[in-house]
């Protein structure tokens, strides 16, 4: 199977802050899948939309928009509906992206979709790539110069909700040597090595101890994934 759907994570709202990845995948797509909030299934307010316009203007291309309804408050149907549109695109299109703001990795609809390709389509899931992104929360730090974390301090990302929920934990910037006993797995926890790098190795679990500087632990909550 060629083709592909590209889970494209578009950036916080500035066209010039996507990356070449996604705008190579944008530009190589036979259509675009486009989430809105409009039942009626308009572009108008639409910030993604407004990047795509923007970005078809200044690289000088344009694809067929497919758009999705994605209401503010969403049931599990309305994933299954999107599913079935994704689905559906791949059959008429062949290659697709889907579109999503800051990044894919933080509080998008994306992984509510790979959940249910992963269980009904599962060869789909298997061609699905996701291209990550800019934060809505990195632009903000940038905005102001002032750093999300530095020296020895750490960075919460905390959903405005009026409950207490668990975590998923980033380890960065060990020492080479460092002992990882005392990280103690939540939920399932991945080592990253070297990423992008010829020496890359990404493996569930951890070593005993780090061996690159260039090592993150994610220890992926897998207990709070509703709405
Ligand atoms: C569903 S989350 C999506 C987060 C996004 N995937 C990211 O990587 O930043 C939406 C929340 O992200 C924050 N957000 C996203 N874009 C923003 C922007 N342009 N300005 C301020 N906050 C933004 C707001 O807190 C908003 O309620």
């Amino acid at each position: 199977m060629d083709t592909k759907l590209y889970m494209v994570s578009l950036g916080p709202a500035d066209p010039e802050l996507i990356t070449l990845k996604a705008l190579r995948a944008l530009q190589n797509a036979h259509a675009i899948c486009v989430p809105t909030k409009s039942p009626e299934l308009h572009f108008e307010t639409s910030i993604t939309h407004g990047i795509l316009q923007a970005l078809f203007k200044e690289f000088g291309f344009e694809k067929p928009l497919i758009p999705l309804f994605s209401p503010m408050k969403f049931q599990h149907k309305d994933w299954e509906a999107q599913v079935k549109i994704l689905n559906d695109a791949i059959k008429t299109y062949g290659t697709i992206c889907y579109v999503t703001l800051g990044d894919a990795g933080v509080y998008s609809t994306v992984y509510y979709l790979l959940d249910i390709l992963k269980k009904e389509h599962p060869s789909l899931y298997e061609h699905c790539v996701v291209i990550p992104g800019v934060t809505s929360f990195s632009q903000a730090s940038a905005k102001i110069k002032k750093p999300l974390c530095l020296g020895n301090s750490r960075f919460e990302l905390v959903p405005l909700l009026d409950k207490d929920v668990s975590s998923t934990k980033v380890y960065m910037r060990p020492k080479t040597g460092t002992c990882t006993k005392a990280i103690e797995a939540q939920g399932e926890l991945f080592t990253f090595e070297n990423l992008n790098l010829p020496s890359e190795q990404i493996f569930k679990g951890k070593k005993e101890c780090i061996e690159h500087y260039m090592t993150l632990l994610i220890d992926f909550n897998t207990h709070e994934h509703s709405s």
